[in-house]
């Protein structure tokens, strides 16, 4: 490590979240300007030589390589930053850790609990850095009910309800597998709409309403098989299209979580309501912007829900951005994601969610699976 308090970075990935995370390695430093650590585009990995040298000339990056285990092995970086496939994501973290570098790993942690529990344990016994991007949570809107709750507003929580929607799978024509389509082979993604969905909706859950003890689940696969991209063979379809599972968490309270990629009309429909003894909030990523917020304690002539435009520098993050009444798109939550880790540089203390806490996250949806597939209730074994 430089002792100029630069973070070198070492991306793997050229595809979405390679670009979006790329964008606030770029970014955090003119938003965060009073942050001790700054990133630097180090170098960036994929298999394609013309591809990833293309990437490292468009967004910055100093040089390139081929192969992710060179990368991690290289003197000159500091931190491996994980955007490929879920079926690489231990393989690279742990090569990482055994390297001493920090590691960003994107979501979910792993495909299963199995392989995702040696890299909490590599990543804890390294003791190097880590957290794993479950980025709604730096959603302002998002970040803004957390105190909410934790201000105890909502009094005692008896209901939270999470739908993730999509319909971009809807055609039985659509391949699985390889290139832009490995989400739909479940050798490369794990599962389908629980580990690429219901992720984020249970990390936002545990992070707002604490853990969730035992569930109850089902899914479906619509389309039976489909032509692999690879192979050109038409293979079964491995992962669950849709998923649908209710909950109890610790607190009490009860949960119901829907996800699927069959809901015509739906791109990225990720929504939560919980209601609590004296309040409620509901939020849409459609219209992230905003915060609803229902309070029984209002005079009952003006009570209803309001909508609170979550734009005033008093609210979380808003005031490193425009002035009141301007919005935030979907890049500033992996801007707010950096500038939490590099703050954490600085602190020492852990950047949230940790591979610790994705592995819970993992467990629940290992449990929604192997309650769908035994058709009963199971316990998480979460420790949140
Ligand atoms: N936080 C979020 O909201 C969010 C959103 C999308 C994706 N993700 C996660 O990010 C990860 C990447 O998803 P994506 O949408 O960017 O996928 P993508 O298909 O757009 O990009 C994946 C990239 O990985 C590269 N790659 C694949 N295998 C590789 C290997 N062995 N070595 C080097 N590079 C390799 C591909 O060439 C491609 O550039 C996944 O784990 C996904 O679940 C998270």
């Amino acid at each position: 490590m430089t002792n100029d308090k630069t973070l070198r970075i070492g991306l793997i990935g050229t595809g979405f979240m390679a670009r979006a995370h790329t964008n606030a390695y770029k970014r955090v430093g003119d938003f965060f300007p009073d942050l001790e650590w700054k990133p630097r585009l180090k170098a960036v990995c994929a298999r394609t030589p013309e591809k990833v040298r293309a990437f490292a000339d468009q967004w910055g990056y100093e040089s390139v390589e081929t192969d992710w285990r060179t990368l991690a092995a290289r003197a000159d970086i500091d931190a491996v930053d994980i955007c490929a496939p879920n079926d690489t994501h231990a393989e690279i973290a742990l090569a990482a850790i055994a390297a001493g570098k920090m590691v960003l790993c994107e979501k979910p942690l792993a495909r299963t609990v199995a392989e995702g529990a040696p890299m909490v344990e590599a990543v804890e016994e390294a003791g190097v850095k880590n957290t794993v991007w479950y980025n709604y949570r730096r959603v302002p809107s998002v970040t803004l009910a957390k105190q909410v709750i934790d201000s105890g507003k909502l009094g005692q929580i008896f209901h939270y309800r999470a739908n993730f929607l999509q319909d971009w799978t809807i055609s039985p024509d659509l391949p699985q597998g390889g290139e832009a389509l490995w989400r739909l082979d479940v050798n490369a993604a794990g599962s389908g709409v629980t580990g690429d969905l219901l992720a984020h909706c249970i990390d936002t859950a545990m992070w707002l309403n604490g853990g969730i003890a035992d569930v109850s689940a089902v899914t479906e696969t619509f389309i039976k098989e489909r032509v692999h991209q690879e192979t050109g063979k038409v293979q079964a379809v491995g992962i669950d299209d849709a998923c649908i599972f209710h909950c109890h968490f610790d607190n009490g309270s009860l949960g119901v979580f829907e996800a699927t990629r069959y809901a015509r009309g739906q791109k990225a429909g990720y929504t939560f309501e919980i209601n609590g003894q004296h309040a409620s909030i509901r939020w849409d990523l459609h219209d992230q912007n905003r915060l609803g917020f229902f309070d029984h304690g209002d005079d009952s002539i003006v009570r209803g829900w309001r909508s609170i435009h979550v734009s005033d520098g008093d609210q979380p993050y808003i005031d490193r951005w425009w002035v009141p009444g301007l919005c935030l798109g979907y890049e500033h939550t992996f801007v707010h994601h950096m500038a939490d880790f590099l703050k954490s540089l600085e602190t020492g203390e852990p950047c949230s969610p940790t591979f610790r806490e994705a592995l819970e996250t993992q467990k629940v949806c290992e449990a929604v699976l192997d309650s769908a597939a035994s058709r009963s209730w199971k316990e998480t074994g979460v420790n949140w």
